[in-house]
């Protein structure tokens, strides 16, 4: 399996701009066989705006995807540009693009979903391995329940309605970013817990 299936991977988008290089982390959402990056206001939107092409690069190293979206230095190759440490990367097509906007909590941001096709691996890559936050979600979950399993056993029933209130809350997160493996792990801790 390449990506996280009908959910969300993490990658780090490489794109070129007028000043150079740029690496953003990303979700990669795939959906029914189809890849779509929602790319909020900020050098990855006009990059893929300008040049309609990109690098998707996996890493599993939380200091770089925590560099990366701070905006500062991450070290990048050149031709194509992307992150020195990649585990896998290959290019992407920009196919199609959509603006659009959110209001939350934050107020209202445009984006852009750009439905990308991705190429070939470049050489020496070998299976994309990504990290998944609904898949972490899922793993929370079922720290949670496990856990609200003992409180339940010892009778701390103030302490099992919150853990069941913050699997909750994990499930949710499950909802939005995870996959079909991600969604079947809650419904199984749901069931157990019953
Ligand atoms: C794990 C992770 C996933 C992210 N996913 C997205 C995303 O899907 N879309 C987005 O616009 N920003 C996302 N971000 C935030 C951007 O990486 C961040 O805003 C970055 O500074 C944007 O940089 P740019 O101006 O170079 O595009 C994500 C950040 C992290 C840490």
């Amino acid at each position: 399996m390449r990506f996280v299936q009908n959910g969300v991977s993490e990658v780090v988008v490489t794109t070129d701009g007028p000043g150079g290089g740029n690496a953003a982390p990303m979700g990669l959402i795939e959906r029914d066989g189809a890849f779509l990056l929602r790319v909020f206001e900020g050098s990855t939107r006009r990059n893929l705006k300008r040049t309609g092409e990109g690098v998707l690069n996996v890493t599993r190293d939380p200091v770089t995807i925590a560099v990366a979206s701070l905006g500062e230095g991450v070290e990048l190759r050149e031709r194509p540009t992307r992150l020195a440490s990649a585990e896998w990367y290959a290019p992407f097509e920009v196919l199609d693009q959509r603006d659009s906007s959110v209001d939350d909590e934050l107020g209202e941001s445009e984006l852009t979903v750009f439905t990308v096709e991705i190429g070939e691996a470049f050489e020496g890559s070998g299976e994309p391995v990504t990290l998944s936050r609904g898949a972490c979600a899922a793993i929370s979950a079922a720290v949670h329940a496990s856990r609200a399993a003992v409180a339940e056993e010892r009778g701390l029933d103030e302490k099992a309605a919150e853990l069941r209130r913050r699997l909750e809350l994990e499930a949710s997160r499950v909802e939005r970013l995870g996959g079909d493996r991600a969604r079947e792990a809650v419904e199984i801790i749901r069931e157990a817990l019953r």
